[in-house]
């Protein structure tokens, strides 16, 4: 959890009012991954004593709103001052350490002077350890993080290597070398004004990099190795030093700007060159200059570099538009990017799917034991509202699994297995690990993420990328309706050539191609789903009932309702009613079920009748010619177009996406960031 932004600028002056605007614009896309506090770390006026300048820290409970207001508060900076050079550092949180407090809040510091300042994204597992190690050698801790012990490590190091001179890179690299669990970290410290230092292990963290110079898609920055006898032998190699050996600009007085994010949403409307941090790359800026070091793993090619990439995304893709909230944005916005996820994917009529990210590893899909899709939330049900179809066109068994429950089962796999890692963000922690077993063991790893250059889609053998555009909103919507499709398609590329699957191909293929306008359609329904919101807002629950293809569906309505309205809403298995949930029915309970024609029809509407047998007046989600539902006494019908049944599951979840959404705004609430939720849950 967490956002960290940091930027440098060198030989570029800016005033520190504009500095401070930066950094909280930064930490304003990255709030979606906590925001229960926020900090910031700028240098402060010259310090006569030391010729150098103090560090500034300026740290609030609440959202980065509040921060803002205490910056603006703030009466001990001159914020018309021109700095040619100097490095802020800024945090949004997520509390995994000790409660939302400023004291709580990044940056955390080594010391009473800040000597040296640090903003983490993670959790440090052996913190107790090495706090416990630290206070033996004095230092006092004021916060209840597993954090605050990264600074005083390497204030540590720094006064106890003083005749080493070790360089600013070398002493972090040795800080994180003690540290276990997961990490991104930016340091600052007035020992080094105006360098930085950055690194990361199992945690997401990229560079962007804007100069006067082109920076070119072309260019790379070398991977430093390095051999530091004092860290023992086995984990050091002695790494061959390319001849350019760092990424600088051409002339090296040329003004440069570092961004370092968690995510690229915060760094696109400076630059859309970066580089994406490997785990335990330490990226450090000095003197303007960029370099990249790490030890060098037996595995590893000497001449490794990281690329400069481009990013495709536009700034006015994760701006809200009209929209009240980018939840409300994103799930209109689902027209578009269901079609986005198709793109060069189908070729309508040839009735052929290319995905191709797999084209290389289908005859090993093809000839594995099993698919195993490990997820977790809304992506472990988009991964169960295709499972029918997958078995159907796969003819293989299909497992489904929640990642935190895997991990915890330490569940059999082979070589022959192909695992499916399902996630929106790419970085979820329980997903990742699961990677990590999986991997370990042998299996064909691929990756489903909306996230290029996340974590899963770097470590997995190979994927598809959903192309749902970003989403903002802690709650997923159209990333949902997005991996839905690409499992589809996945579907429909394996059973490409078995001659008896070939209408049913077609079939699915046309509901492809008009599914774009039958969302448009649903979201027709908009108004009559805000007064329905409207009726329900006293209540203090709500069943959501459906089978076959529908089920996921009610799973993932469910999971909106809680996540965003809070309020007790469950997601039932119709075919489990009579096995216990028919208790909770009477007049008073509000029913939603979803009875949709398809090969559970029949069953669905005896499903209905049990309902209103027991005074029920269930709320029904049907389709528009759907004359049988008219002619029983329901409650409100929530009409969706008919298609094909396998995506029915698309058109049905919409109506669920909007009233929750609905629900939260009557209710008062943040939808797009829910109380204890993030975007990305970095952690187990
Ligand atoms: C969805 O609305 C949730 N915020 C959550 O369940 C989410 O899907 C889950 O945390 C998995 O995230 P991922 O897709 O990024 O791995």
């Amino acid at each position: 959890m967490c956002g960290i932004f940091a930027y440098l600028n060198f030989l570029h002056p800016q005033s520190r009012k504009k500095i401070l605007q930066i950094l909280v614009d930064g930490l304003r896309r990255l709030e979606y991954r906590g925001y229960d506090s926020a900090g910031i770390a700028v240098d402060g006026a010259l310090d006569g004593e030391r010729a150098n300048r103090h560090i500034h820290l300026l740290k609030q409970r609440g959202k980065v709103q509040a921060l803002n207001d205490l910056i603006d508060s703030c009466t001990d900076l001159d914020f018309s001052e021109e700095l040619s050079a100097h490095v802020g550092i800024a945090h949004t949180r997520w509390a995994t350490h000790g409660e939302p407090s400023p004291v709580n809040s990044h940056p955390h510091r080594s010391d009473d002077g800040n000597e040296f300042v640090v903003i983490h994204n993670g959790i440090i597992t052996n913190f107790k350890v090495l706090k416990q190690f630290l206070q033996n050698k004095g230092y006092a801790f004021e916060s209840e993080t597993d954090t605050e012990v990264i600074p005083k490590l390497l204030k540590y190091i720094y006064d106890t290597t003083a005749d080493e001179k070790l360089e600013f890179w070398q002493l972090v690299e040795r800080a994180a070398l003690q540290l276990e669990g997961a990490f991104a970290l930016a340091v600052k410290s007035r020992r080094f004004p105006n360098d930085l230092v950055c690194t990361r292990r199992g945690s997401p963290l990229l560079v962007g990099i804007r100069s006067m110079d082109e920076v070119s898609s072309a260019d790379r920055v070398p991977v430093l190795y390095s051999c530091d006898q004092q860290l023992g032998n086995e984990r050091v190699q002695l790494g061959k030093v390319p001849g350019i050996t760092t990424y600088a600009p051409d002339n090296e007085r040329t003004p440069i700007e570092y961004f370092f994010a968690s995510d690229p949403s915060a760094v696109i409307e400076h630059t859309n060159r970066v580089i994406y941090l490997e785990d335990d790359d330490i990226a450090a800026v000095r003197k303007g200059c960029l370099s990249i070091h790490r030890h060098k793993r037996i595995e590893e090619d000497e001449n490794m570099v990281r690329s400069v990439h481009t990013l495709k995304m536009e700034l006015q893709q994760i701006m809200k538009g009209n929209f009240e909230a980018f939840m409300q944005k994103e799930i209109f916005e689902q027209p578009e990017s269901v079609v986005n996820t198709m793109r060069g994917r189908i070729n309508f009529e040839e009735g052929t799917v290319t995905l191709g990210g797999l084209v290389s590893h289908l005859s090993e899909i093809r000839r594995s034991r099993r698919l195993i899709f490990i997820a977790c939330g809304t992506s472990y049900h988009s991964a169960m509202a295709t499972r029918q179809l997958l078995e159907e066109l796969t003819e293989l068994p299909v497992m489904l699994e929640l990642a935190s429950d895997f991990l915890d089962r330490s569940t059999p796999i082979f070589r022959d297995d192909v695992c499916f890692f399902v996630s929106q963000s790419g970085e979820t922690a329980d997903t990742l690990l699961a990677l990590r077993y999986c991997k370990g063991r042998g299996a064909l790893c691929v990756g489903i993420t909306n996230t290029v250059g996340s974590s899963i889609s770097r470590m997995t053998n190979c994927g598809v990328h959903i192309n749902a555009g970003p989403e903002i909103g802690v709650a997923s919507t159209k990333a949902y309706t997005s991996q839905f499709i690409s499992l589809v398609l996945f579907a429909l590329m394996m059973s490409e050539d078995r001659v008896s699957l070939q209408p049913r191909r077609r079939a699915i293929i046309e509901g492809l191609r008009v599914l774009p306008d039958l969302i448009k359609e649903v979201l027709k329904l908009d108004t009559s789903i805000k007064q329905l919101s409207a009726e329900l807002l006293e209540e203090k629950s709500l069943l959501l009932m459906g089978r076959g293809f529908n089920f996921a569906t009610c799973l993932e309505g469910a999971l909106k309702v809680k996540e965003v309205a809070y309020m007790h809403s469950e997601g039932i298995m119709a075919g489990e009613l009579k096995h216990g949930p028919l208790a909770l029915v009477d007049s008073n309970m509000p029913v939603l079920m979803i009875c949709v024609r398809d090969g559970t029809y029949t069953k669905c509407q005896n499903a209905l009748q049990q309902v209103m047998a027991r005074a029920g007046r269930p709320i029904v989600i049907c389709q528009q010619d759907d004359e049988e539902i008219t002619k029983l006494s329901v409650g409100r019908q929530l009409r969706v177009p008919p298609c094909v049944d396998c995506l029915t599951g698309i058109l049905t979840v919409i109506p669920l996406q909007l009233l929750s959404f609905h629900l939260a705004r009557a209710r008062g609430y943040d939808v797009d960031c829910p109380r204890n939720l993030a975007k990305s849950v970095t952690v187990e």
